[in-house]
């Protein structure tokens, strides 16, 4: 995993540390900062490496499809039953079992979950055979907990069970530090998957992704990225080959968050409407509803 910044690498360290014992996890972070990557990154580092790596997205499915899946079914537990089928923590047994998006785990399966945690066991939907299980949990939200506790929507004992050992992922807008290189590895790793010779980034390419708050944090930077090579027509991916809506939303961002005079952001925007009609200052003074002339006067009172 790419660790540049020191908010990450202490995330890493302490998932380093963890990933030596046996202890359960809860991974918090936004959406695409790295959860799943944090998690497989512990099993990989444990002593379970070589055993079963599950994963329950608790988010995708209906209550009763989902702790069906979770806990297994015996035949005939309810219609449409007609086999028993083992559910994800028995598979992930010796292994680990990563829960995805933990806050949509229904009330009944939050119960069942905590009494895995406490006791190692539980029973299929259906069945009577308490079944033993050693398995290391991994929990992941983007949701609020404590908020989702406080509003009952879930138990306040699972969260303390679960909140023992707590990773918080920052946002990549947070820790910038790690955007150059996070950069540069996927534009690697897409221009060798899609057989493009890009292998450099201008810097103002750079600039912009620097600026760029990416909501969707380093998703979104690596799609951004893979999109970017493909569209890049030379060796260097350019500041034209990222989307539109990234290099407006930054040229947006620097008018709100650099506060200046009117005659500055004047100033800026002239200058803006300039480069966008590659230098034609007869066009440029139609986009900006002014005569040539005062185009000129403006640009003069710049020097
Ligand atoms: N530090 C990192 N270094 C390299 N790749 C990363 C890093 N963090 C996230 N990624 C990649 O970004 C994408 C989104 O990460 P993911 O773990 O799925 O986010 P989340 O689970 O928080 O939504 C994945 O393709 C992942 O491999
Ligand atoms: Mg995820």
């Amino acid at each position: 995993m790419v660790t540049q910044s020191e908010a990450m690498r202490e995330a890493i360290g302490l998932a380093e540390r963890v990933a030596a014992t046996a202890a359960n996890v809860l991974v918090t972070g936004e959406s695409g900062v790295g959860k799943d990557a944090i998690a497989s990154f512990i099993h990989r580092r444990s002593s379970r490496a070589a055993q079963s790596f599950v994963k329950i997205d608790c988010a995708t499915l209906p209550g009763h499809l989902l702790e069906a899946e979770l806990f297994g079914y015996e035949r005939g537990a309810f219609t449409g039953a007609s086999e028993a089928k083992p559910g994800r923590l028995e598979a992930a047994h010796r292994g680990t079992l990563v829960l995805d998006e933990i806050a949509y785990l229904p009330t009944d399966a939050q119960a069942k979950l905590l009494r895995v945690i406490e006791h190692r066991e539980f029973e299929r939907l259906g069945g009577r055979r308490t079944i033993k299980v050693d398995a290391r949990l991994i929990a992941l939200t983007n949701v609020d907990l404590p908020d989702a506790v406080a509003r009952r929507a879930f138990r306040e004992d699972l969260f303390y069970r679960l909140n023992v050992m707590h990773i918080s992922v920052p946002p990549l807008r947070s820790r910038k530090e790690d955007l150059p290189k996070l950069a540069r590895s996927f534009l690697h790793a897409y221009a060798a998957k899609h057989g493009r010779p890009v292998t450099a980034i201008a810097p103002a390419a750079l600039k912009v992704l620097q600026e760029y708050q990416f909501p969707g944090n380093v998703r979104e930077l690596a799609n951004t990225i893979e999109r970017a090579v493909i569209v890049a027509t030379g060796k260097r991916l350019e500041e034209g080959d990222l989307p539109e809506p990234i290099r407006d939303s930054v040229r947006l961002q620097e008018r709100h968050y650099h506060p200046g005079t009117l005659a500055e952001i004047e100033a800026a925007y002239v200058n803006e409407v300039l480069a966008s009609t590659r230098g034609n200052k007869a066009e440029a003074a139609r986009i900006l509803g002014i005569s040539r002339k005062n185009l000129y006067e403006r640009l003069a009172r710049q020097k």
